[in-house]
C-alpha cells in the first residue's frame, strides 16, 4: 500500500514537470493533416501512376496590360463544378506570388494573411513578357534572361528555374488540393451515396481503383463538419477548407527556416527511409509547458519562410497563410528536397524568392515583409529579469546590487506580479506603492524598466481596461459571433482584445497613458507575453478554432497572426506616448511574418538544462534567419535551478545573442550574478562588460540589418553559401558583417571547443583567423578547417577573421547611456594580404532623427594603397556611410576619439607611425613569435596610443 501511494505521487510529479505531450495534437489528431498525410502516402504507393486532377484553363488565360501578372481559371477534375482562379504576379525584384483561391465558392476563403505579413503592396515588374504555348505559359527575366517560370496546364505544374536548372517546382508531385466548401449532407444524402462517393465497406477498393475523389479526400467525411480532441469539440462550421501543396527544391539538399521549434537549423526529414521526426513541423503559436529541445512541435511563433540551400543557389517560400500548418520535409538525395505543406484554412499564396545568393534571398524577404527594426541601443545592453521583483524596494536593492558589484546593466524587468490581481496597467500599491519614484531611481543613469502587460483581460467590472474594452465591443467572440469569449490565465476568468478590429487600435494607444502622463515617465517599455494567445483551460492551451473575430473570421483562420498584431499595436502605443516619438522595446513571444518590424522575440520557457542552452543558440539563428534578428533565449533557463558552471557558460550564450535577458520561473532560487561566489561572479562580470564593450558591433550590425534585410546572427551557410562544410553548422556564427566568429560552449566539463574556420574554396584562398582575447593567429584551409582551443569555464571562443576592423569602448560603465561620449578602440585584425576593413555606426540611439540623416557611419580601411581603395558605400541605393558631417548628432559628439588602435598581424616592424600630415604617434611593437610568414602562433602586434583621431572626422594614419 505504501510502496504504491509512493508510486502515485512520483507519477504525478513526472507529470507537474515533463512537457505534456497530450496537450497538442500530432499530426494524426488533426483531421485535415491526416487526410494531406494520407494523401502524400497514396501518392507515393501510386508512384508514376499518380497524376494530380487541377488543371489550367489556358483558354481562360488573361495577361494583364503590363505583362506583369496573368490570371486563369483552374479546375480539378475530382470537381469538375467548382472553380478556381489562379493568379501569378512577377515583382520587379523577380519574386513570383502564386495566388490561388476557389471562385464563387459557397464561402470566402481567409485572404488577409499576407496583408498582416507584407510591409507594402509589392511592385511589380514592367519587364515581363509571357508566351502561352500549347502546354504551357512561360515568361523569362532578369538581367541575363536566366530566371525562367513555366505554369504548365494539365496536369498544373509551377516551376521557377535559373539557367535551365529547376529550383522551386509547386505541385510537382501532384499533392495540391483545396477543399472546396461545400453543405453538410443531409442524414438522407448520406444514406444514399451518389456516384463517384463510396461506402465503408467498399472503401479500399473502390478508393484505388475508380474514385480519385477518395485518393484526396479520404474515403470518409473524416472531421469535416466536426472535430474533437480531448474534452473539447471545434464545431467547423465551415465544414473542410484545407489545402494541400508540394514545394520542391530540386536541386537544393538543405532547407532552413519555419520557425520556431526546438531543432536544429538545418531542417531534419520529418518522412522518407529514416526521418528524424515522425511527425511533421507544425506552425500553430503555442504556449508549451516545458517543450523538449528536440521535437517538431509548434511553439510560441510560426513564421512560414523556408530557405533551401545548395552550393549553387539559394532560394526561399514565404507561404502567407495564418491557420495552423504542417510541413513534412524529405531529403530524397543529398541534392533534393521534397517538402508538402498542409494548411487548416486560407487562400493559396506562395511567393517564391529566386536568390541566387543568401543575400539576395534576405533582401528579397525583407522587401515583401520588412527588415528588423533598428532598436533602442540600450535595449542591446544587459536586462534582468526573473519572476518577480517583489516590491518596488526589491528592484532598488537588486540595481544597487550590480552598482556594488560593478556589473552593468540596462534594463529590468517586473513580470505579471507588479500587477494589481493580474490586472495589467494598475499597479500593486502594496508592493509598488511609489511606481513612479522606483522608475526615477532606476532611470537616474538612463537605465530603462520594461513591465509586462498580457494581452488577458480580467473579466470584473472594477477593472476599467476590461470594461472600456467591452462597452467598446472589441473583445474577441464565442462561436456564435455574439457573446464575449471567456478563458482562463493569469487573471482567472478573461477575455480578449480583438486586435483585428481597427476600433480596439486608438483605444489601445490611449490605455497605455498609466505610464506616461499618469505614471510620469517614458522609461518603462513593454513586455507583452501569454500571446498566442495562451489561453489554460482552451484546447491546445489556446482559444478554440470556431472563436469569432472582426470580420467574421474564425481564430482558426487568423490563429498565427494573432499575437503579431498585440505586439504591433503595443510598439505603436509605447512609441507614440512621446512627441517626438522615441523608440519603442517591445518583447513579444508570439510571432509572425512581419513581427520584426515590432520589437524583439525570445524562446520562450526553456529549461536549466545543457541541452535547452544549446538548442536555443539554434532557435535563435532559426528566428534570425526568417527576419527575427531581435531574438534571444532566457540566460539560465526559465525553469530550474541551473549549477553555476552552466549559469556561466548561458551567460556567455545570452552575451552573444541580439536579446541578452536573464530570467527565472517564480519558484526558482534567486541567481542574480552577484549572488555567485569568486570566481564565478567575477567572470560573469567580465562576461558582461564584454558586451558592453562590443555594442558598438552590435549596434552597427543591427543597423545593417535594418537596411539590408541580413541577419544580425549569421550562420556558415550565409556567410560561405559555397562551404558544404557549413551548410549543418549550428553551434557557431558570425556577428553581421563584423568578421567576429563565435562559439559559444554548451556542453558541461568541457575545457576545450573544436571550431570550424570557414573558408570559401571557390576563392581557393585560406584566411587566418585571431582569436579575440590573446590574438593567437589560426590558419585557416582553402576547404575549411577544425581546429581545437582552449575553453576553460572563463574563456570564451571568439575570433576574428583576417581583414576585419572590430570597434570596441573599453572604459566599463554602469550602463550603456553612459558610454555615449567614450572613445573608441579599433582593433585591426589584417588579412594575408595586409589589409582589413570595418564599420561603426551611432547615432542618438533613442530617437527617429537618424531617418533625417542624424547619425554618423564610418567606415575604416587598412590598406597598402589607401589610394585604390573605394569605400563601400551604398547598399541596395541606400547611401549608409554617405552622412553629411555637420549633422547635429555628428556635432553632438564631435569630441568622441579613438583611443587606441591595435594592428594584428602586422609582418615587420615599422619605422614610423603617424597621423597623415602630423607628429610621430606614440606606438608599441612586439613581434610575432611564428617562425614561418604564415601567421600560425603568435601574430605582431602594433598598438597605437591615443592618436587623437575623431570617429566623426576622416583621418589616415601612416605606418611605413
Ligand atoms: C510565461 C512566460 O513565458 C514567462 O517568461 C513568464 O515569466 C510567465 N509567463 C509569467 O508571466
Amino acid at each position: 500500500m505504501r510502496s504504491l501511494s509512493l508510486l502515485a505521487l512520483l507519477f504525478i510529479i513526472q507529470e507537474a514537470v515533463a512537457f505534456k505531450a497530450h496537450d497538442f495534437k500530432t499530426c494524426s489528431q488533426a483531421g485535415f493533416c491526416r487526410r494531406g498525410r494520407a494523401l502524400s502516402s497514396r501518392a507515393k504507393e501510386a508512384k508514376s501512376s499518380w497524376k494530380s486532377p487541377y488543371t489550367l484553363d489556358a483558354s481562360s488565360i488573361n495577361i494583364a496590360l503590363d505583362q506583369s501578372t496573368f490570371t486563369a481559371g483552374v479546375k480539378s477534375s475530382l470537381y469538375p463544378e467548382i472553380k478556381f482562379g489562379l493568379e501569378l504576379r512577377i515583382h520587379d525584384d523577380g519574386v513570383v506570388r502564386v495566388r490561388m483561391d476557389e471562385v464563387g465558392g459557397l464561402r470566402k476563403r481567409y485572404d488577409e494573411a499576407a496583408s498582416w505579413a507584407l510591409i507594402a503592396e509589392p511592385t511589380n515588374s514592367r519587364d515581363i513578357k509571357w508566351t502561352t504555348g500549347k502546354k504551357d505559359i512561360r515568361a523569362a527575366y532578369g538581367s541575363k534572361k536566366d530566371i525562367e517560370v513555366v505554369v504548365a496546364f494539365e496536369p498544373l505544374r509551377i516551376s521557377l528555374s535559373r539557367n535551365g536548372k529547376e529550383q522551386i517546382v509547386l505541385n510537382g508531385e501532384g499533392l495540391l488540393h483545396m477543399e472546396h466548401f461545400r453543405n453538410k449532407a443531409t442524414p438522407t444524402e448520406e444514406a444514399a451515396p451518389k456516384e463517384g462517393e463510396i461506402t465503408e465497406g467498399e472503401a479500399q477498393v473502390v478508393m484505388k481503383a475508380d474514385n480519385p475523389r477518395a485518393w484526396f479526400e479520404g474515403d470518409n467525411e473524416d472531421d469535416w463538419w466536426e472535430e474533437t480532441f480531448s474534452s473539447w469539440t471545434d464545431s467547423k462550421p465551415k465544414g473542410p477548407e484545407s489545402l494541400s501543396l508540394d514545394i520542391n527544391f530540386p536541386n537544393h539538399g538543405t532547407v532552413y527556416g519555419i520557425p520556431q521549434h526546438a531543432t536544429r537549423l538545418a531542417l531534419p526529414s520529418t518522412t522518407g527511409d529514416s526521418p528524424t521526426f515522425t511527425d511533421p513541423y507544425r506552425l500553430y503559436n503555442a504556449d508549451v509547458f516545458e517543450y523538449i529541445a528536440s521535437s517538431p512541435v509548434s511553439l510560441y511563433g510560426s513564421i512560414p519562410l523556408m530557405h533551401a540551400h545548395s552550393v549553387d543557389s539559394t532560394v526561399a517560400i514565404f507561404d502567407a497563410v495564418a491557420s495552423e500548418t504542417w510541413i513534412d520535409v524529405s531529403h530524397s538525395s543529398e541534392k533534393s528536397t521534397e517538402t508538402h505543406w498542409i494548411s487548416e484554412s486560407g487562400i493559396l499564396d506562395v511567393f517564391l524568392l529566386p536568390g541566387p545568393t543568401p543575400e539576395d534571398v534576405f533582401r528579397q524577404y525583407a522587401k515583401l515583409t520588412g527588415s528588423a527594426v533598428l532598436p533602442a541601443q540600450w535595449s542591446l545592453g544587459y536586462h534582468q529579469c526573473r519572476w518577480n521583483y517583489i516590491s518596488s524596494d526589491d528592484v532598488r536593492t537588486v540595481q544597487k546590487r550590480f552598482d556594488e558589484e560593478d556589473m552593468p546593466v540596462d534594463v529590468f524587468w517586473l513580470d505579471i506580479e507588479y500587477s494589481a490581481d493580474h490586472k495589467y496597467f494598475i499597479w500593486n500599491d502594496k508592493t509598488f506603492p511609489d511606481p513612479v519614484d522606483m522608475v526615477n531611481d532606476v532611470a537616474a543613469i538612463g537605465r530603462k524598466m520594461v513591465v509586462i502587460v498580457d494581452p488577458h483581460l480580467k473579466r470584473t467590472s472594477d477593472y476599467p481596461v476590461y470594461k472600456e474594452a467591452s462597452e467598446l465591443g472589441v473583445l474577441v467572440k464565442t462561436k456564435d459571433g455574439e457573446g464575449e469569449y471567456e478563458g482562463w490565465c493569469w487573471s482567472g476568468s478573461s477575455s480578449w482584445i480583438d486586435f483585428f478590429n481597427p476600433q480596439a487600435w486608438d483605444w489601445w494607444k490611449r490605455i497605455f497613458k498609466p505610464y506616461t502622463v499618469e505614471g510620469g515617465t517614458n522609461a518603462v517599455h513593454i513586455w507583452n507575453d501569454m500571446n498566442e494567445p495562451s489561453v489554460f483551460n482552451g484546447p491546445e492551451i489556446t482559444m478554440p478554432k470556431d472563436n469569432v473575430h472582426y470580420g467574421g473570421w474564425e481564430h482558426r483562420d487568423v490563429h498565427n497572426i494573432n499575437g503579431m498584431l498585440y505586439s504591433n499595436l503595443t510598439s505603436q502605443a509605447v512609441s507614440a506616448r512621446s512627441d517626438p516619438p522615441m523608440r519603442p522595446f517591445v518583447l513579444t513571444r508570439a510571432f509572425y511574418a512581419g513581427s520584426q518590424r515590432f520589437g524583439a522575440m525570445w524562446t520562450g520557457d526553456n529549461l536549466g538544462t545543457w541541452e535547452h542552452m544549446a538548442v536555443g543558440v539554434k532557435m535563435v539563428l532559426a528566428n534570425s534567419i526568417a527576419g527575427m534578428s531581435f531574438a534571444g533565449s532566457d540566460v539560465g533557463g526559465f525553469f530550474g535551478n541551473p549549477e553555476t558552471e552552466m549559469l556561466v557558460r548561458w551567460y556567455q550564450v545570452g552575451a552573444f545573442a541580439p536579446f541578452f535577458r536573464a530570467h527565472a520561473h517564480i519558484d526558482t532560487k534567486r541567481r542574480e550574478p552577484f549572488l555567485l561566489d569568486q570566481p564565478y561572479k567575477g567572470v560573469i562580470r567580465d562576461i558582461l562588460r564584454l558586451r558592453y564593450s562590443l555594442l558598438p558591433v552590435w549596434y552597427t550590425a543591427f543597423r545593417e540589418t535594418s537596411v539590408t534585410g541580413l541577419p544580425v546572427l549569421r550562420p556558415h551557410y550565409v556567410v560561405f553559401p559555397k562551404d558544404k562544410n557549413g551548410f549543418d553548422i549550428d553551434d557557431q556564427y558570425f556577428i553581421g558583417s563584423s568578421g567576429l566568429l563565435v562559439k559559444p560552449v554548451t556542453e558541461k566539463g568541457q575545457t576545450e571547443a573544436s571550431v570550424y574556420l570557414p573558408e570559401d574554396e571557390a576563392f581557393r584562398l585560406w584566411q587566418v583567423y585571431y582569436d579575440y582575447f590573446t590574438h593567437h593567429a589560426y590558419r585557416g584551409a582553402a576547404k575549411g578547417k577544425t581546429i581545437t582551443v582552449p575553453a576553460a569555464l572563463d574563456q570564451i571562443p571568439l575570433f576574428v577573421r583576417g581583414g576585419s576592423i572590430v570597434p570596441t569602448r573599453e572604459r566599463p560603465r554602469r550602463a550603456s547611456t553612459l558610454m555615449k561620449n567614450d572613445p573608441f578602440t579599433l582593433r585591426v585584425a589584417l588579412s594575408k594580404a595586409g589589409t582589413a576593413r570595418g564599420e561603426l555606426y551611432l547615432d542618438d540611439g533613442e530617437s527617429y532623427s537618424h531617418q533625417q540623416g542624424q547619425f554618423i557611419w564610418r567606415e575604416f580601411i587598412s590598406s597598402r594603397d589607401l589610394a585604390a581603395e573605394k569605400p563601400n558605400d551604398a547598399v541596395d541605393g541606400v547611401a549608409l556611410k554617405s552622412f553629411n558631417p555637420s549633422n547635429d548628432y555628428a556635432k553632438s559628439i564631435a569630441n568622441v576619439r579613438v583611443e587606441k588602435i591595435v594592428l594584428v598581424g602586422l609582418s615587420s616592424k615599422p619605422s614610423s607611425v603617424k597621423v597623415e600630415g602630423g607628429e610621430e604617434l606614440v606606438w608599441e611593437y612586439t613581434p610575432g613569435v611564428s617562425a614561418s610568414e604564415k601567421k600560425e602562433g603568435t601574430p605582431s602586434l602594433l598598438t597605437i596610443k591615443d592618436p587623437r583621431v575623431l570617429v566623426t572626422k576622416d583621418w589616415a594614419i601612416v605606418v611605413q
